[in-house]
């Protein structure tokens, strides 16, 4: 987890999710739905975008899990990260970190997306407040960086 095994002691199948936040105190990925369809839970599994909500904590054990948390590296936002406190593309916030990591697993797979690929990619990415707009925009930015440099060296 982020780097740092953890020893489980709970129900194997408890769902990935709950025991982020209820085990280990890892609130980043957020309760949406609870059913596998808003994003706001998804963490990287073997980096990519997982719905945390929607796995049983057995599917994880001994497998690579970033959270929210664990994204920044050696001090460094991520460039998805970076990118969204550039372009703030949200409002209340709830379904930020499942956005991110969203992001952030696509760029891992697709470094240059085009703009079609991160609508698909954030397609299960589902934000209350209508910040799709600039969602794809900060993603896309990371993407190109574009962002401005003091930006970068946050
Ligand atoms: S809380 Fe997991 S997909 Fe909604
Ligand atoms: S910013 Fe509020 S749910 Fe997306």
């Amino acid at each position: 987890m982020n780097g740092v095994a953890h020893p489980i002691s709970l129900d194997r199948d408890r769902s990935l999710l709950y025991v982020l936040r209820e085990e280990l105190g890892l609130t980043g990925a957020k309760y949406g739905c609870g059913e596998g369809e808003c994003g706001a839970c998804k963490v990287l599994l073997e980096g990519l975008a997982v719905r945390a909500c929607a796995i049983p904590v057995s599917e994880a054990l001994g497998r690579s899990i970033v959270t929210i948390e664990g994204l920044a590296q050696g001090g460094r936002l991520h460039p998805v990260q970076q990118a969204f406190l550039e372009l703030c593309p949200f409002q209340c916030g709830f379904c930020t970190p499942g956005m991110i990591m969203a992001g952030a697993s696509l760029l891992s797979q697709n470094p240059n997306p085009t703009e079609e690929e991160v609508r698909t990619a954030m397609d299960g990415n589902i934000c209350r407040c209508g910040g799709y707009l600039r969602v794809v925009e900060a993603i896309l930015r990371a993407a190109q960086g574009t962002l401005r440099p003091e930006a970068r060296s946050r």
